[in-house]
């Protein structure tokens, strides 16, 4: 019996959705109030779930404590106060989509998390617009 287990987490950050490829009318026709040239800000909301089976020794799935300072070091202190588009490496050539978004710090987070462990990533850009990210769940 595998058990999942969670920790919340939340960074502020700007952003702009632009495809340098497209003018500007069509890049307004697609992305709408998050193509507005002077960026704008969401408090993103992650969920960062962790499933696989509990350890006899520490009856845990994974140690929150160890988990909460991946997430704050890997994520937070990444990611939080930035501007996503100008500050962060990850989005210079990456569209920051909620989607593009989940899927980076899937992967930030699926390196630092023992390989035999589930990951599953979801991102709330607002109350209403949710993305998920996962495998093997
Ligand atoms: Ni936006």
């Amino acid at each position: 019996m595998k058990i999942a287990v969670c920790r919340k987490s939340h960074f502020n950050a700007a952003h702009r959705l632009y495809n340098p490829k497209w003018d500007d009318q069509k890049n307004e026709v697609v992305f709408g109030k998050c193509n507005n040239p002077n960026f704008h800000g969401h408090n993103y909301k992650i969920e960062v779930w962790v499933r696989g089976d509990v350890d006899t020794d520490t009856g845990m799935v994974i140690d929150m404590k160890i988990l909460k300072d991946i997430i704050r070091r890997e994520i937070e202190d990444r990611f939080d106060h930035k501007n996503l588009n100008l500050d962060t490496e990850e989005f210079k050539q990456l569209i920051p989509t909620a989607e593009n978004i989940c899927l980076v710090i899937w992967k930030i987070l699926r390196d630092k998390i023992e390989p035999q462990l589930e990951l599953k990533v979801r991102l709330f850009e607002t109350e209403r617009n949710v993305v998920e990210c996962v495998s093997n769940f």
